[in-house]
């Protein structure tokens, strides 16, 4: 298996073309191991699917390692950032500041008073305070900022797992709003109208969902550029392209995803304001979720009432996700195998196991009743899918464990890209710029 392919379990779990056990025996465990080749082919999938449609933008948040960043910026995406931390890892991996976009709930003056100096491309509106600010910042800077205005579509267009628009939301302004928002960004000298941005939900499987959202989406865009009476610049169709993590998830059919797009791209022409738009997608966890996975080892093994117990030496402080606390609303396993191999699902020994880290805590369980080999204290666990919203979505303070080490394997090749650490004692690794 690779952590590129979750579904088999056959063999020695290999990243690129080295084994998680080779890794895991020299830098040790828990340790992430991300595959650089996963990661740029599943840019190349998307890439085809979407051809002549949409431009791909990496959204920084599902893994922000600089070493990661810098895969997706030399195979020429653009990034989305959430914060002022993510515009310097962006610049710093050789990001064009033109290849930027900034969109998040709550920015803050400094960050966008960053973002603004360093030239980003576009920030995305998504309150009237908001509007003010950065009009302000702009202001003092001397520049007229492009921006975008988010919009949480109607209900209409929904689907995902977890939904980030349609209902309620801090996200953006109500598609209802659209009129007093564009009045109040055309009240400001300062700003300049470039685009539209939709984002409604996340970790979407069903193809046919995602395309009835960017329909809607292009309505929306068409609609803001006639009351607007101008072209729009760009269109977001934001990320929330899903991954499968359990069993019965099938992945998002990207062929179905090609088969939409020339209906999207005619409703495009059909609107003269956007017939020069600039279609934009930003996922994040579609593009790295597959190429990463945990590894860990067992430390003790007990039964308890009947209950079969490994205790790993890691956890959700690492792996918050995998624990299923990240806000599932049912908790169910990531894949699970044992890194030596040994088929998991099949195997005649394999055994119900409750796979659980070393926190003083019932919610730092990984693995429910998963069957898995009867695993001993020094074998190794991996989990799989967990390129995204792994470390970097993790309460690593909890009980000052120390934080886990992250590996990039390109090929046959692999080097450190975050060694273990105090969880108070940050490290941002090396990221030279590339040469030009
Ligand atoms: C504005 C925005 N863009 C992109 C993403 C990435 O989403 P996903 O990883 O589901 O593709 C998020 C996730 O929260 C987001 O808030």
């Amino acid at each position: 298996v690779s952590a590129s392919d979750a579904a088999s379990s056959d063999g020695a779990l290999k990243i690129g073309a080295l084994t998680a056990d080779e890794l895991a025996d020299h830098y040790g465990t828990p340790l992430y191991l991300y595959d650089a080749g996963g990661m740029r082919s599943e840019l190349a999938r998307l890439r085809h699917a979407v051809a002549d449609f949409a431009d791909i933008h990496f959204s920084i948040k599902a893994n922000p390692n600089p070493a990661v960043v810098q895969v997706f910026v030399s195979a020429g995406a653009g990034l989305e950032i959430a914060s002022g931390a993510e515009f310097l890892t962006a610049l710093a991996a050789g990001c064009d500041p033109a290849r930027i976009l900034f969109a998040g709930p709550g920015k803050g003056e400094e960050e966008l008073a960053l973002a603004i100096a360093g030239d980003i491309s576009e920030i995305h509106l998504e309150s009237f305070e908001e509007i003010e600010t950065v009009a302000t910042i702009a202001g003092r800077l001397g520049r007229i900022q492009p921006v975008a205005i988010r919009i949480n579509p109607l209900a209409s267009a929904q689907g995902g797992a977890m939904r980030m628009g349609g209902r309620p939301a801090a996200f953006g302004f109500d598609e209802e709003s659209v009129e007093a928002v564009l009045a109040a960004v055309a009240a400001r000298p300062t700003l300049t109208l470039s685009g539209v941005h939709l984002f409604a939900g996340t970790q979407i499987l069903d193809a046919r969902v995602l395309l009835a959202q960017w329909a809607h989406a292009i309505r929306v865009a068409a609609a803001v550029a006639r009351l607007s009476g101008r072209p729009l610049q760009s269109i977001d169709l934001g990320g929330g392209l899903g991954v499968p993590y359990h069993a019965g998830d099938s992945p998002l059919d990207l062929a179905e995803v090609r088969a939409g797009v020339p209906a999207l791209r005619e409703a495009l022409a059909a609107e003269p304001l956007l017939r020069t738009s600039r279609v934009i997608l930003e996922p994040g966890r579609f593009l790295t979720a597959g190429a990463g996975c945990y590894v860990s080892t067992v430390r003790s093994v007990k039964m308890s009432r009947g209950t079969r117990f490994v205790v790993i030496d890691g956890g959700m402080h690492h792996h918050l996700g995998a624990s299923g606390n990240l806000g599932q609303i049912i908790k169910r396993d990531y894949p699970l195998v044992a890194t030596a191999g040994r088929p998991a699902e099949t195997a005649a020994d394999a055994v119900p196991t409750m796979l659980v880290g070393p926190l003083c805590t019932p919610l730092d369980t990984l693995g429910r009743q998963t069957r898995l080999p009867p695993l001993a204290a020094g074998d190794r666990v991996a989990v799989l899918q967990s390129g995204a919203y792994g470390l970097t979505a993790s309460p690593v303070g909890f009980l000052s464990h120390p934080t886990p080490a992250e590996v990039l394997v390109d090929g046959g090749r692999h080097r450190l890209i975050r060694p273990r650490g105090r969880f108070d004692a940050p490290w941002q690794p090396p990221c030279p710029l590339p040469a030009a």
